[in-house]
């Protein structure tokens, strides 16, 4: 999801000289492959959007995984970078790096400052080192390394296998299809009152183009709106935006997570940079574009072990 929306902007600036490759044709967790990617290619910039993603249930279920693999490739990508003498670099973490009960929004000097959320710990652990990598190579040898800590993101490319995916996708194909089953009841995990933020992906690629653009101060930065909804008002407002007409059922013995996870966007706001996408306008487009892709969209199963 991430990866397309920076190649997409790259792209609508003109830039041409763009490599990518999928899981498939070069597999990050491995190193000599990802040697050999670096001798070849000899990049001068980095966006490291690739890693083992998934909500509460799939992290949950795959704590092995989600440490180890995303240990493995953004150690391999970002030793490779400093190696091969790449200039820039952006790391992609995500909000879940913070402890559950630092203080609310969460800057990001809260980082090891207290005990992580125990569902997504494994995956956290593992982003942790790779914005401690980020920041010893900008210490120590002067990297124009940066990471970006997006908070929760959603729009085209997202996962929306209820397996695996994250709360605003899963919500969308849940009213979706109970409004196809002619609006029968949808039900949904917890009990609606945690806040969450939201931010589209292509204010992400616009974060991502913007540090690389412009001299950054810090090795870290959170990237969000600064303003959170709770997962009730969420599930109304995709209700209304679907056009589902049923009822919604909280079962409230699942687990509600973090109670509330709210970013401090201030330091990205001090370097000039801001989101543009409001929720309701990012959702409605996500929808269209759900409902124009939803027979040959993306369903990352939890046996997958890929590539
Ligand atoms: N989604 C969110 O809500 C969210 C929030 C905060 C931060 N982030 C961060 O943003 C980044 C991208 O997330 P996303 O939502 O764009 O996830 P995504 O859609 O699942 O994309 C992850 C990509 O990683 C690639 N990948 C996985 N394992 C790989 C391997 N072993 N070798 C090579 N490539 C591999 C996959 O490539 P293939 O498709 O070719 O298999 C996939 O395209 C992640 O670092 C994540 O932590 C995401």
């Amino acid at each position: 999801m991430v990866g397309t929306a920076v190649l997409n902007l790259f792209e609508s600036k003109g830039y041409t000289n763009i490599i990518t490759r999928s899981s498939s044709e070069l597999d990050l967790r491995n190193q000599q492959a990802v040697q050999e990617f670096m001798s070849k290619e000899q990049p001068d910039i980095i966006v490291l959007a690739a890693a083992r993603v998934g909500g509460i249930v799939a992290n949950d279920q795959n704590p092995y995984p989600f440490l180890y693999d995303n240990l493995l490739i953004q150690s391999n990508v970002i030793n490779a970078a400093h190696e091969h003498d790449v200039e820039q670099l952006i790391f992609l973490g995500s909000s879940c790096i913070y402890p559950k009960h630092a203080d609310q929004p969460l800057r990001e000097d809260s980082l090891l400052t207290g005990p992580l959320e125990p569902t997504n710990q494994w995956y956290a652990i593992a982003k942790i080192t790779g914005v401690k990598m980020v920041e010893a190579l900008r210490e120590q040898f002067e990297r124009d390394y940066v990471s970006l800590m997006p908070t929760n993101l959603y729009g085209p490319n997202d996962n929306f296998d209820l397996e695996t995916s994250h709360v605003l996708p899963a919500m969308i194909r849940k009213f979706h299809d109970a409004k196809q089953a002619g609006h029968t009841p949808v039900g949904l995990w917890g009990s609606g009152s945690p806040m969450r933020e939201f931010l589209h992906v292509d204010d992400v690629a616009s974060a991502v183009y913007f540090s690389l653009t412009n001299q950054m101060q810090h090795d870290l930065y959170n990237v969000g709106t600064g303003k959170d909804i709770t997962i009730k008002h969420l599930a109304e407002l995709i209700q209304n935006i679907v056009g589902h007409h049923g009822d919604i059922e909280w079962d409230t013995s699942k687990p509600d997570g973090t109670p509330r996870k709210l970013m401090d966007v201030s330091r990205m706001k001090d370097e000039g940079w801001e989101y543009s996408i409001e929720l309701e306008d990012g959702v409605r487009k996500t929808y269209e574009w759900f409902l124009d892709n939803k027979d040959d969209i993306k369903e990352v199963k939890l046996s997958n072990n890929k590539p």
